[in-house]
Parts: C-alpha cells; sequence; structure tokens
C-alpha cells in the first residue's frame, strides 16, 4: 500500500497550520491583556522555548518513528508493557472533545464575517448585547454555522492528508499571514502601535502570580497543538530523513510570532479607536467590532479580513484535532477513510449541539452542572486535565521508557550539544512542570 506523505514545506505548513488556531488570535491577546502584558508575555515566551519546544521534538520524534496512529505508535515503540502503554495513544480522544466547543467558536466566527460586511456595532454595549443575544438565544445561527464548519473540516478530512489536509494549508496559512500581516503593517502607521507595544513587552511584574504562571504554561501547551496526538500523528506521514528538530524549530516560530503579530495589532486598534486591552474572552467579539466602527467602511473590510483570518486558522487546527482519531480507526479497524471522517465529525457535530444550548435560555439550565455549562465543562476538561496530562505522559515516554540508545542515535547528530539539555527537560523540567499545572488547574494546588 502506498503511504501519502507531507512534501517538506507541506508538513511544516500543516504543522503550523494546527498550532496557530484560535488559541493564538482569540485566546492568546485576552489572557495576555487581562494578566498585564509583557510579565505575563515574558512568561509565556519562556515556557515555549523551554518545555514547548522540547515537547514538540518529543511529539514528533513518536510519530516519525511509529508511522501510525498515536495508539499503535505507542504500543510499538514501548520496549515493554505494550498492552499498558497503548493507552497512552487515547490522548487523541482530546482532540475530539475539544472540537466539540472549538466547532461552535468556528460558526460564531462565520457569522461574525457575514454581518460585518454591512454592520457593525456603534459601542461597545451594542456590541455586548449582539453577542450575547447571539450566544443566549438564537441557536438557529448557531446550529447553522457550526453545521457549515463541520461539512468543512469533515470534507478536507475525507480527502486525506496530501489532497485534503496538505492542500487546505498550502493555500489558507499563506493567506492568514497576508492578512494579518497587511493588517499589522496598517497598525503600525497608528501612534498607539507604541503603547501596544509597551503593553506586550514592558513587565510588570506586580500582576504576576501563580497562577498567571500556570495559565501561561497551560496556554504554551494548547497553543503549539501539544499532548493530544495531532503533531504526533501528522509527523508520522513526515517525509523520510526529515529534521525533527528544524521543523520543530519553524512551527514553534511560526506559533508564536503570530500569536505575538495578532496581539500588537489587536491592541493597538484598542487603544486607538477602543477600550484598550484587558477585555477577557469577549475581546474579538466585542470590543474589536466596536473599534472597527470607527474606521467606517475601511473598518467594515478590515472585520471582513480579520474574521476570515480567524476562521481560516481555526479551520486549519480543526482537522488537525480531529485526525489522530480518524487515522486511529483507519490503522486500526480497517475503515475507510471516508466512514472515519463521517464518523468523527458526526461524532463533534452532535456533541456541539449540545454546547450551543447549554449557552442557550431555557435550555442552559439542564446542562449547566457545578456552575459550569457543558461548553465550559468540555473546555476544562481537555485544556486543563488531558493536555498536560498527555504532555506529562509523553516527556515520561520519551525520557524514561523508550531505550536510551534508540533516542540518541536519532537525536544526537540533529540536536548536538543542545541534546543532553533536551534529554534533561524531558525527564525533569517538564514532568513537574506539567505536574504543578495539573494541580493547580484542579484547585490542588
Ligand atoms: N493550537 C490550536 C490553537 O492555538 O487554537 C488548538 C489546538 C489544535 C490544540 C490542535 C491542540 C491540538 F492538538
Amino acid at each position: 500500500m502506498k503511504i501519502a506523505r507531507f512534501s517538506r514545506v507541506g508538513f511544516i505548513l500543516a504543522a503550523a497550520g494546527s498550532a496557530v488556531g484560535l488559541g493564538n488570535i482569540w485566546k492568546f491577546p485576552y489572557i495576555a491583556g487581562e494578566y498585564g502584558g509583557g510579565a505575563f508575555v515574558l512568561v509565556y515566551l519562556l515556557t515555549v522555548l523551554l518545555i514547548g519546544f522540547s515537547i514538540m521534538i518529543a511529539e514528533m520524534l513518536i510519530g516519525y518513528l511509529g508511522r501510525k496512529d498515536t495508539v499503535t505508535s505507542f504500543e510499538e515503540l514501548a520496549p515493554s508493557h505494550k498492552e499498558k502503554w497503548k493507552f497512552a495513544g487515547f490522548q487523541g480522544l482530546a482532540g475530539l472533545f475539544i472540537m466539540i466547543f472549538y466547532s461552535v467558536v468556528i460558526g460564531w466566527i462565520f457569522n461574525y464575517i457575514v454581518t460585518s460586511i454591512t454592520s457593525l456595532p456603534a459601542t461597545v454595549k451594542e456590541a455586548e448585547t449582539t453577542f450575547s443575544a447571539m450566544l443566549h438565544t438564537d441557536a438557529l445561527t448557531q446550529i447553522f454555522y457550526h453545521t457549515t464548519a463541520f461539512i468543512w473540516i469533515t470534507y478536507v478530512l475525507t480527502k486525506g492528508i496530501k489532497g485534503g489536509i496538505e492542500k487546505m494549508n498550502f493555500f489558507l496559512m499563506p493567506a492568514l499571514m497576508l492578512i494579518l500581516g497587511g493588517m499589522f503593517l496598517y497598525a503600525t502607521t497608528l501612534d498607539t502601535f507604541s503603547q501596544a507595544v509597551t503593553f506586550m513587552f514592558a513587565p510588570d511584574w506586580s500582576k504576576i502570580n501563580s497562577n498567571a504562571f500556570v495559565v501561561a504554561v497551560g496556554h504554551a501547551f494548547f497553543t503549539l497543538s501539544l499532548g493530544m496526538g495531532a503533531i504526533m500523528t501528522y509527523s508520522a506521514s513526515m517525509e523520510k530523513d526529515s529534521s525533527l528538530v528544524k521543523n520543530a524549530f519553524w512551527v514553534v516560530f511560526l506559533d508564536t510570532t503570530i500569536a505575538i503579530v495578532a496581539g500588537l495589532m489587536l491592541f493597538t486598534f484598542l487603544y486607538e479607536y477602543g477600550s484598550g486591552p484587558a477585555q477577557g474572552p469577549g475581546l474579538v467579539f466585542i470590543s474589536l467590532p466596536a473599534a472597527f466602527y470607527e474606521l467606517g467602511t475601511l473598518g467594515n473590510l478590515f472585520a471582513v479580513m480579520f474574521f476570515v483570518a480567524l476562521a481560516f486558522a481555526g479551520l486549519t487546527s480543526s482537522v488537525s484535532l480531529v485526525e489522530p482519531m480518524v487515522q486511529y480507526f483507519i490503522d486500526r479497524f480497517g475503515w475507510s477513510r471516508l466512514k472515519a471522517s463521517i464518523a468523527m465529525g458526526t461524532f463533534f457535530w452532535f456533541f456541539g449541539l449540545f454546547a450551543i444550548f447549554s449557552n442557550i435560555d431555557g435550555y442552559k439550565e439542564f446542562l449547566t452542572w457545578g456552575g459550569k455549562s457543558f461548553f465550559d465543562w468540555v473546555d476544562y476538561v481537555t485544556a486543563a486535565i488531558m493536555l498536560p496530562l498527555g504532555g506529562l505522559v509523553m516527556a515520561v515516554f520519551v525520557g524514561f521508557v523508550m531505550e536510551k540508545e534508540r533516542v540518541e542515535t536519532l537525536m544526537r547528530p540533529q540536536l548536538k550539544w543542545a541534546f543532553d539539555a533536551w534529554y534533561f527537560s524531558l525527564r525533569y523540567i517538564t514532568p513537574v512542570a506539567m505536574f504543578i499545572v495539573i494541580l493547580s488547574l484542579l484547585g490542588i494546588l
């Protein structure tokens, strides 16, 4: 059987497409805003460098050597206790769970693309009312766009690694970079740009507490797509003799650059026309449209372009969130790609309906437990528990379980003197950091 492989650039674009998502453009700016900017950004950058980069290489390594779905890769690479280690591969399930709310958010973005063509809210208050009306009362619109996202994502998955995933990333990633790059350049011409730079890079240590630290570490994981088998599954289709270190570098570099560019651009617009950076999760759906309103027709254009870029970022991440389980059913159960893609798509579409109704008045009472809606629960369980746990398991697996000789043979020539530092990070720094994150997100620390 001929195995489809990514081209070299195709792999980097697809893995970067996975990493660059709603996390970069929607979440990063608002959490950076909430935690006061500079110091938080610095902690996040350090985490990306010290932990994210190591885990990225480790995850690529498991996929590259395993060459199969996540479950089979762990099973094959474990020198003993294969039966037990295969369960580590079920981290792929996290992606499918994330899709339950991720697809709904992409639906909101589609809706905002369409409405921004003709109208933008004149004030933040008006923007708030519009967003809240969609979220709490308009199930039909949300279902319509959530279904649109489901069809798009499932269709791409049915087309496979080359004709679907690689091709989509080949078009959408450069388009996304062009749009954000263009808007960023415009932002640099505004007076408030320097204010945004100061906010993002001048550290105010008084704003940093242990909570900010945990959020920064958790976000570094989420934004790099680590801990749930997405990068691992893509790496199974990496070209032979690829440099994992170079690939990992490019993915980390693109992901971080795009987050910072998006943050600077958004903060500049919010300083110039809106109400400053600390806006919470409503930042792109509430404060930003109101800020664009001040620009007149150009504002409509900017809003549409921005939401298109956001949709592209979300869609390229989505396929990577579902692909691990698609691959699992293909490899382990002999399903056709068509069947596996439709089955997985239907799963997140169906539970996505519950995520929608868990915010709708009159229904949300039945879908809320312990003060969290179903939507929030899925977000919490995946981000707080599953991703860090996946990271922990991977670090331990490569650091302690796999034969060191095997790891070293492949990685020392690529990492050279840095090999020992990388190995040390996997064995000691990363597991401890992950453990602290999990405990504190569970409220134990
Ligand atoms: N990295 C994506 C983002 O920043 O939005 C989200 C994500 C994709 C997380 C794929 C995990 C994953 F495996």
